[in-house]
């Protein structure tokens, strides 16, 4: 029986044993239950590096459609996990804690989002994954950052399409694309703080350094741009670039996979513009701890639930991602 407080709280609030090898316990643990953890390259380091599997959100789904582990836990936001659990129905699914959602998701209540798919009649209609199990269920195909370009060059230029929920990587798709895709008007709290005066400024501080860019960052950042991609794009420049030092301007979490791919190079996060901090946090992503992913383990809770109707409508979009992006790469 899961107490009432833990199901308040949103994560399995138990005391983590001060004798214990954390790590070496959720590995053992992994074992026994043949489960397999899955993280976000936004995680902490330290969760990163228990994990079986670190990726962006492409990845993270495409792996969880091939496991044949009985559980996935999935270290990062609840939409990921509500992925996972939409592509294998049949396992159990589990997030470190409920309370780690996505301010971006959260800018598209799927009621409303219905109402605007329904306020354009033969548009096609394309969201990021960065959604609510609901608002994919009123979706033709789903796209992440890693594909979105393709995704969309896909469909006939005279074929109208929606766009959601990102307002920044709509936009950035239609300037690339030179589509005029009807953008829904979210965004993600994280990427928003990132300024056009703090980056300028750290250009003019390491003037050798690429910049690196996220799309769910404004235009004006994205301008300031040597690479723009999803963390899985950032991380394979920086890691075959010739040069020696970046400006980051995403997610800190980022950083940890960079340096340990590329140890003698200098990653130099860029801050928020809002704040004395010198890294840029995803507070939901920060959510997952090692102690919170233990629990987990231990209890198999908390688990990620999906209403088999949504399910069943979110995942044809889904499947119809990842049969695109498999026949776009494959040319
Ligand atoms: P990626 O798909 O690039 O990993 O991005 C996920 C995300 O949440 C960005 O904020
Ligand atoms: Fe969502 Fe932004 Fe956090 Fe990514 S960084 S998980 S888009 S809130």
């Amino acid at each position: 029986m899961i107490p009432e407080n833990w199901k308040q709280q949103g994560f399995a609030d138990a005391p983590i044993p001060a004798d214990i090898d954390l790590k070496a316990e959720i590995r053992r643990l992994c074992r026994e239950k043949e489960a397999i953890i899955m993280a976000h390259y936004y995680t902490a380091g330290e969760v990163q590096d228990v994990a079986d599997f670190v990726g962006d959100s492409l990845a993270l789904a495409q792996h969880a459609a091939g496991t044949d582990a009985k559980i996935i836990v999935m270290c990062g936001v609840h939409f990921m996990g509500e992925t996972n659990k939409i592509l294998c129905p049949d396992k159990k699914v589990l997030i470190p804690d409920l309370n780690a959602t996505c301010s971006l998701a959260e800018s598209c209540p799927a009621a409303d989002f219905a109402a605007f798919v329904k306020a354009h009649p033969g548009h096609k209609v394309i969201s990021y994954v960065n959604t609510s199990a609901a608002v994919k269920a009123v979706t033709d195909v789903v796209v992440t950052s890693g594909n979105a370009r393709e995704i969309v060059e896909s469909f006939p230029v005279d074929q109208p399409l929606i766009f959601g929920p990102d307002r920044n990587l709509g936009a950035h798709i239609n300037s690339v694309t030179g589509r005029q895709m009807v953008l829904w008007d979210g965004a993600c709290h994280v990427h928003e703080r990132f300024s056009v005066e703090k980056l300028v400024e750290l250009k003019h501080q390491y003037p050798a350094a690429k910049v690196l860019v996220h799309p769910e960052c404004r235009g004006a950042v994205v301008k300031l741009a040597d690479v723009v991609g999803s963390t899985a794009k950032l991380l394979q420049y920086a890691v075959a670039s010739q040069a020696e030092s970046f400006l980051v301007v995403t997610e800190s979490g980022i950083l940890h996979e960079m340096q340990r791919r590329a140890p003698g190079k200098q990653f130099i996060p860029v801050p928020p513009d809002d704040s004395t901090c010198a890294c840029n946090e995803c507070n939901f992503m920060r959510l997952i701890t090692l102690g919170k992913l233990y629990n987990t383990l231990r209890y198999e809770w908390p688990e990620v639930e999906v209403p088999a109707d949504v399910a069943q409508a979110a995942l044809r979009p889904i499947r119809a991602m990842l049969d695109l992006s498999k026949r776009l790469t494959r040319g």
